[in-house]
């Protein structure tokens, strides 16, 4: 006899997970679908990795080997500008275990936690886990995307909000807050008594503007708890390694989810990032200057097709309004563009309500393969 939770069968099958099985098992088809990099980590890490095996057998201490607590606090400190601590870091089985962790430690049932929509689809599943209420705030084409602090304060419910859950740059449209954006949404935050979950996966990836973190601005200490990724700066998904930084309390809280849903983080991708951090920067500017081109070549050319796409600020994607161009809604246009181009692409309703009528394609993928999948697209659209 098979017994399946109710909370299990609730959770969204995502489109994403087909399309991909199908796009990975059809050689034919050319796919632009991926959210990792296309990369290979740098060699000294895998180097390092290969070296030090032997030693990483056991378990690791819960929250993290203290001497990568302490090389991601300098790092915090230097990049982010976040005056951190090694006390208050948990060392996560990637970011997505983080969010996860922190969600089960704030959230009680029917709390409400405001995320972008369109927005990162990993999201909803886990907070339909926690039993939390998942409430999406519409972010614009015409804004670029951009969060509008005005859209939060007319989705906040004053008791059940509790959570400010946002990615910045942002999957999948590629926006990046302004300062002053980010100010205000602080404001906010610090008004309603609020925190704010930065998820950081993309910060090594923004082209023309800096990147800013919730958790270096004035006064937000203890509002910011900040999600941060080995997976895709150093192109080390496989490895499962993330880190999150907070309140003392906030990490203390969170440490005990964290502990009894994994253990410990893995101990060999503890050291392959301990040795990742140790690197001059140009190993992520490197993969940083090869996403930029491709940006540059593919923004144009799907322009060229109709597809309307704004020039993305930072991660790896592009998000092309459809509508323009045909009367099917997104998922049908991705199964088209997938069975008869033979391109995958992910439908704009994957990511939200406000993500239908519009595509993301991934640029974590070769030059010639993304001229070879707009050339497909552009005679399938002829
Ligand atoms: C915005 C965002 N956050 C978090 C994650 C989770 O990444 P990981 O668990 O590999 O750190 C992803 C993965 O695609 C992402 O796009």
């Amino acid at each position: 006899m098979t017994h399946i939770s109710e909370r299990d069968l609730q959770l969204p099958d995502a489109v994403i997970g087909k399309l991909l099985r199908i796009a990975a098992e059809d050689k034919n088809i050319v796919s632009l679908g991926p959210g990792e990099p296309d990369f290979i980590t740098p060699k000294p890490i895998l180097d390092y990795g290969k070296k030090i095996i032997g030693k990483t057998t056991h378990y690791s201490a819960p929250n993290g080997k203290v001497e990568l607590r302490e090389a991601i606090a300098q790092k915090l400190k230097k990049e982010n500008k976040i005056n951190a601590d090694a006390d208050d870091i948990i060392v996560t089985t990637g970011s997505q275990e983080g969010i996860f962790a922190a969600l089960l430690s704030t959230i009680d049932p029917t709390e409400q936690i405001l995320i972008q929509d369109p927005g990162y689809l990993g999201y909803i599943p886990i907070i339909d886990l926690v039993e939390g209420v998942p409430i999406g705030v519409p972010c614009m084409e015409e804004n670029n995307f951009e969060l509008q602090p005005e859209a939060i304060n007319a989705a906040i419910d004053k008791k059940k909000t509790k959570v400010l859950l946002i990615n910045t740059p942002e999957n999948p449209t590629g926006n990046v807050l302004s300062k002053k954006t980010m100010e205000a949404i602080a404001a906010i935050a610090l008004e309603h008594d609020l925190y704010i979950f930065s998820d950081e996966a993309y910060e090594d990836l923004v082209y023309d503007k800096k990147h800013i973190s919730f958790g270096s601005l004035n006064g937000m200490q203890d509002h910011v708890v900040t999600f941060h990724t080995f997976s895709k700066s150093y192109a080390m998904a496989g490895f499962r390694m993330g880190y999150m930084h907070g309140p003392s309390e906030f990490i203390k809280a969170a440490s005990m989810p964290h502990h009894y849903m994994t253990l410990s983080p893995p101990h060999l991708s503890q050291w392959m990032a301990l040795k990742a951090l140790s690197l001059p920067k140009r190993y992520r500017d490197d993969m940083k200057n090869e996403y930029d081109r491709r940006r540059r070549y593919i923004v144009p050319r799907l322009n060229e097709l109709g597809l309307r796409t704004h020039m993305p600020d930072g991660a790896f994607y592009t998000f092309s309004q459809i509508t323009d161009i045909t009367q099917k809604n997104s998922c049908d246009f991705a199964k088209d563009l997938l069975n008869k181009a033979k391109v995958a692409v992910v439908p704009g309703s994957e990511f939200g309500k406000h993500g239908e009528g519009f595509i993301r394609c991934s640029y974590a993928a070769k030059l010639p393969l993304i001229k070879e999948a707009m050339e497909r697209i552009e005679n399938y659209l002829k």
